[in-house]
C-alpha cells in the first residue's frame, strides 16, 4: 500500500471520523454539509460510537463516496488505530482511499491512521484460489502533516506486524524450522544472522531444543539475529518461542487442543517482525533476537515423560510432561541471551493455557525480575496498544518445580501454571533484568475485530519495537 499526504480529490472514497459529539473532524467540505449530516446521523441512529460505520452518497462532493466512522467518546491513538482498521475493512473494495483520521488533533494520529489501515486491510490469502484481498493500493492522509520519513516509519512497524501474522498463519507443513530460519536470514541487510544447524545445536549443547526435537523428523534450528547499529550503547535481547507445531509430544493433546497449534511459534514470529521493523526504523540500540525453532511431535525417538535434559547453562530439567515443551527450548534461548550480558532480556511465548485462562484472549501475561524492567515493558505495551497485565513470580511457589532427580521438573501442580512456568524460566537468565511475556491468549484471534484479523495477530511486535525505543533512550 502506498501512503502519502494530500487531498481527497482523486480518491474513490473519503473516510471521515465522527466523534461521539458528532463533530466531523477537519472539515465537512468532503461530505454533505453539517446540517444534513446531522439529519443523516439521526436517521441512521449513528452516535459515533467506536466501530460504527455509515456509507454516505455525495454525488456532488469532490470524491464519489464518503464513509463515516465512529471514533467513540474517548479519542486516543488507539481509538484512531481501531477506527482506521474498521474503515479499511469497510473500504476493501476501493483502490484509492483518502482518510481524515490522520487529521484528528492528537499526537500520533497520522501514525495511527496509517498503521490501523494497513493492519485492517490485512488478510491471509496465500492458499485461496479466489481471494477477497483488499483492493486498497493507495491511502491519502488528508490534513495530516506527516513527513515521508514518518510515513515510512509507520509502514515499517505495520509491515513487521504483517510479517508476524503471515508466519503464524502459514500452515506448519510449509514452515519447518529451516524455512523460518531462512526468513530470519533475509530480514534486513542490517541484521547479521547466525543459524545453528543440527550438528551445531548438539555441539553448543542446546539440550532443551534437542530434547523437544527428538520426536520430529524435520531438524531444529537455533537462530541468533544481531542488529548492531553504529553508536549504540545499550543492548536488548528478545527470545521468542518457536514451536512450529505443538502436538504435545507423547503427552499428546486432545484433537481440539491441537487445531490451532501452528500458532505456537508466534513468539518467534513477533521477534522476527520486531527485529525487521527496528532495523528499518534505524533505532540506535543493539538488538539480539533469539528463536529456538522446532516442532513437538511423537516420533519413535520422542522424549518420554521421566527423561532428563540438560540446558545450555548446564542446569537439568526432568520432563514429566512433554507438552510443557516451550520452557525447555526457552531455557536454552534465555541462557544464550544472558551470556551476552544485555541490559534487558524480553522473552515472548505462547507458553501456557493457564495464562489464557487467567487473562482471556486479549491480554498477555507479564512477569518481571524487577519493577523497573516491568514498568519499561508495560509502558511500551501501552504505547503499542497491546494489553499486558503483570503477574507475580512468587518465590514461595518455587518448591512446586522441585524434582526428585534433577535440578527442576517441567510441570508443577494444577494451580498457577503460568507462574510456575515463569519461575522455571527465571533459572536461565542469571542476573540480567528480564521480562517474560506469555501471549498464549492474544497471539491468535478467533474473529476479525477493528485492525485485528482472525488468526495470527502479530501481538508483541509493537511492544518489542517500543521496548527497543525505550532502551535506546535510557
Ligand atoms: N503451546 C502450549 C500453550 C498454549 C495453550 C498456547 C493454548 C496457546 C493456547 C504449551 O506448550 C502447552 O501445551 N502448555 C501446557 C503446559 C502444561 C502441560 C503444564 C498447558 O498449558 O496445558
Ligand atoms: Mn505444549
Ligand atoms: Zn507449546
Amino acid at each position: 500500500m502506498e501512503i502519502r499526504t494530500g487531498d481527497a480529490a482523486d480518491a474513490d472514497i473519503v473516510v471521515i471520523p465522527v466523534f461521539a459529539e458528532r463533530i466531523i473532524a477537519a472539515g465537512a467540505e468532503y461530505g454533505p454539509d453539517l446540517e444534513s449530516i446531522d439529519a443523516l446521523l439521526d436517521a441512521h441512529d449513528f452516535s459515533g460510537k467506536s466501530g460504527q460505520t455509515l456509507f454516505v452518497q455525495t454525488p456532488d462532493g469532490p470524491a464519489p463516496e464518503v464513509l463515516l466512522v465512529g471514533l467513540g467518546d474517548d479519542v486516543t491513538v488507539e481509538s484512531i488505530r481501531r477506527a482506521a482498521g474498521v474503515a479499511a475493512r469497510a473500504t476493501k473494495g476501493y483502490a484509492s482511499v483518502a482518510t481524515l483520521m490522520g487529521g484528528v488533533d492528537i499526537d500520533g494520529a497520522g501514525d495511527a491512521a496509517a498503521i490501523g489501515t494497513v493492519l485492517g486491510a490485512y488478510s491471509f490469502d496465500e492458499y485461496k484460489s479466489d481471494p477477497k484481498t483488499s483492493k486498497i493500493t493507495s491511502l491519502t492522509l488528508v490534513s495530516c502533516d506527516m513527513s515521508d520519513e514518518e510515513i515510512a516509519s509507520a509502514l515499517s512497524l505495520a509491515n513487521g506486524v504483517v510479517l508476524a501474522r503471515d508466519l503464524v498463519n502459514r500452515p506448519a507443513a510449509d514452515t519447518p524450522p529451516t524455512a523460518l530460519a531462512e526468513v530470519a536470514s533475509g530480514l534486513s541487510v542490517e541484521v547479521e544472522v547466525k543459524v545453528y544447524d543440527e550438528d551445531e545445536i548438539v555441539e553448543a549443547g542446546f539440550g532443551g531444543l534437542i530434547a523437544v526435537n527428538l520426536g520430529a523428523d524435520r531438524p531444529a534450528r537455533m537462530v541468533v539475529m544481531r542488529y548492531s547499529p553504529a553508536g549504540a550503547e545499550k543492548t536488548v535481547a528478545f527470545v521468542g518461542k518457536g514451536i512450529v507445531f505443538d502436538s504435545g509430544g507423547l503427552s499428546i493433546k486432545p484433537a481440539a487442543g491441537m487445531e490451532t497449534m501452528k500458532t505456537d511459534m508466534a513468539g518467534a514470529a513477533a521477534v522476527m517482525g520486531a527485529v525487521k521493523a527496528i532495523a528499518e526504523l534505524g533505532l540506535v540500540v543493539n538488538v539480539i533476537g533469539i528463536t529456538p525453532l522446532t516442532e513437538n511431535l511423537t516420533g519413535g525417538s520422542a522424549q518420554k515423560p521421566g527423561d532428563v535434559m540438560r540446558a545450555y547453562n548446564g542446569k537439568t530439567i526432568e520432563v514429566l510432561n512433554t507438552d510443557a515443551e516451550g520452557r525447555l527450548v526457552l531455557a536454552d534461548g534465555l541462557a544464550l541471551a544472558a551470556e551476552s550480558e544485555p541490559d534487558l532480556i524480553v522473552d515472548i511465548a505462547t507458553l501456557t493455557g493457564a495464562a489464557k485462562v487467567a487473562l482471556g484472549p486479549l491480554i498477555g501475561g507479564l512477569f518481571a525480575s524487577d519493577d523497573e524492567a516491568a514498568e519499561l515493558v508495560l509502558s511500551a505495551a501501552e504505547a503499542a496498544g497491546e494489553k499486558m497485565w503483570r503477574m507475580p513470580l512468587e518465590a514461595e511457589y518455587k518448591p512446586m518445580i522441585e524434582s526428585d532427580i534433577a535440578d527442576m521438573k517441567n510441570i508443577a501442580g494444577r494451580w498457577g501454571g503460568a507462574i510456575t512456568a515463569g519461575l522455571l524460566l527465571s533459572e536461565f537468565v542469571g542476573d540480567v533484568p528480564w521480562v517474560h511475556l506469555d501471549i498464549a491468549g492474544p497471539a491468535r484471534a478467533d474473529k476479525n475485530d477493528h485492525y485485528i484479523s482472525k488468526g495470527g495477530t502479530g501481538f508483541g511486535v509493537g511492544t518489542l519495537v517500543e521496548v527497543a525505543r525505550a532502551v535506546a533512550a535510557s
